[in-house]
């Protein structure tokens, strides 16, 4: 299933993905590649990341940048150490100058005008055979370690402030990246994380990833038996799903792209309203299928929240049009 958010980002990826093809061409002679998924070696990934970093001033400014992971690059970061800050990491076939992107970005802004927002854009490998862009997670993960312990070792990041957000593959990113860190965030938002390639035996995000890990499940199960991009079973602290978390009013049935992509645009409706989004808590998932949540206390969903005292399943039921 190919879906291209932005086209172009996609000719630009074309471009980077070429030269991704040449190095993995000269770097496997007798393999053939064709069948089997690459792997971090095959490219030099740093080199496919990118970090953009931005915030209310910034935007205002016209200032947003390019932020090198090296110590010479997070030196000289106009930043105490004493910011906010959250890192937002898209999933498969997607960038950072995307719907998603563009709307986190704005969403997590205005809403907080001293938050230093970093969009992670690892476009270039991303757009690969969707196998393949599974096989760059980890490598992607750690890229983004680096990148936020050399933050942390030059005093311009204090993880008690950080809260990571990924969608989709994006998910697992930022949960192995604060798993691997020498410290680890605060808070991970993972919205709808990537449920092929990641069952309960694979590295995927799990509940001792981070201090809270929220998770947003809007396509855990397909209709009928077509292939869902999500996870239908919770994965962290504090597990949400909508509507039953399997598809998404607004939506038709087996547009699973469309139930799958509600996570961020829920999540990015909970930071401009500002946690409207309320949810019962569930005993188990027959109950959150049934619609029977009636347990208290009742938990926010989404937000730019740090601390949430809830725990388990939760279910909401929303609108099918923004801010749901
Ligand atoms: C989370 O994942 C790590 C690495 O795979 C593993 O060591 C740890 O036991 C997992 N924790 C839970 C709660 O599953």
């Amino acid at each position: 299933m190919r879906r291209f958010y932005n086209y172009c980002n996609l000719e630009k990826s074309k471009n980077m993905w070429r030269q991704v093809l040449v190095i993995v061409a000269s770097s496997c002679l007798c393999k053939n590649t064709a069948q089997q998924p690459a792997i971090c070696n095959d490219v030099n990934v740093p080199n496919f990341v990118r970090y953009h970093l931005t915030s209310w001033q910034h935007a205002v400014a016209g200032v947003d940048m390019i932020v090198e992971n090296s110590e010479a690059g997070i030196v000289s970061l106009d930043l105490t150490g004493n910011e906010h800050v959250t890192i937002v990491v898209h999933g498969r076939e997607s960038g950072i100058y995307t719907e998603f992107g563009n709307t986190l970005k704005h969403s997590i802004i205005t809403a907080d005008k001293q938050m230093i927002v970093i969009l992670v854009d690892w476009s270039s490998l991303s757009f690969a055979p969707y196998e393949d862009a599974v096989s760059y997670v980890p490598c992607v993960s750690n890229e983004i370690r680096s990148f936020i312990e050399n933050m942390m070792a030059a005093s311009k990041l204090n993880p008690n402030r950080l809260h990571l957000i990924g969608f989709d593959l994006g998910a697992h990113i930022v949960g192995i990246a604060s798993r691997n860190s020498v410290a680890r965030a605060v808070k991970i938002t993972a919205l709808d994380p990537a449920g092929d390639g990641w069952g309960a035996d694979s590295q995927r995000l799990n509940a001792t990833d981070a201090q809270l890990v929220e998770v947003i499940h809007t396509n855990g199960n397909g209709a009928f038996g077509s292939t869902a991009y999500g996870i239908g079973e919770p994965i962290g602290t504090l597990d949400f799903f909508p509507n039953g978390g399997d598809r998404q009013p607004g939506c038709r049935t087996l547009d699973n792209e469309c139930h799958h992509k509600r996570a961020w645009q829920l999540f990015a409706g909970t930071v401009d309203a500002g946690g409207h989004l309320i949810a019962m808590k569930c005993l188990d998932m027959s109950q959150v299928s049934n619609d029977r949540c009636t347990m208290i206390p009742p938990a926010v969903m989404g937000t730019l929240a740090l601390v949430k005292f809830n725990t388990g399943l939760h279910r909401v039921n929303t609108g099918s049009i923004y801010p749901y």
